[in-house]
């Protein structure tokens, strides 16, 4: 019996969400991203999202925007055998140049005003960071990781 839709062997997917959103305008810019990029679905942690003109494409119309009232609510609804990686600067973090994505992975990033608390990145699998001394735009790094993955072969 074959299925409708055609998955490959070593077919993976991806989700990425922000914890307390504090900027819709970035948020529908990292939702544009990651639609365009593959992700299988999206996700706010404590802050709804609000629809925004910046998500030009509507992503929520094509992927599942999800909405998790805590981290624990998040952590409680993983999918089976996903990572649940933390994308935030800090010395124990891994270079994404030298990072491996795994093919099941939630990406947790923190929002534009105080990031992700220590006591949220203990909690992931894994934390990576881009490189610079200072924070970039959480769009524009939820946007490099999705490239990252993509460019080093993952689906
Ligand atoms: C503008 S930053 C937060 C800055 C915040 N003022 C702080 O001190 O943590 C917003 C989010 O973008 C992501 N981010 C920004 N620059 C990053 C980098 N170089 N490496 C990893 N994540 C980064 C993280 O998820 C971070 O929580």
């Amino acid at each position: 019996m074959s299925r409708v839709k055609n998955i490959e062997d070593d077919y993976g997917f991806f989700g990425i969400g922000i914890l307390n959103n504090t900027d819709e305008i970035n948020i529908g810019t990292l939702w544009r991203s990651a639609y365009i990029l593959g992700a299988s679905f999206i996700f706010t942690v404590g802050k709804k999202y609000k629809i925004e003109g910046s998500d030009v494409t509507k992503s929520w119309t094509k992927i599942p925007l999800y909405h998790y009232k805590t981290f624990d609510e998040l952590k409680e609804n993983i999918p089976f055998s996903t990572q649940l990686v933390a994308v935030e600067m800090g010395e124990d973090a891994v270079p994404l140049g030298e990072y491996v994505h795994p093919d099941r992975v939630i990406y947790l990033l923190g929002n534009e005003v105080s990031g992700l608390p220590p006591l949220i990145i203990e909690q992931c699998q894994s934390v990576i960071k881009l490189p610079g001394e200072h924070s970039l735009n959480v769009a524009v790094t939820g946007s490099i990781v999705m490239y990252d993955r993509i460019n080093k072969g993952h689906s």
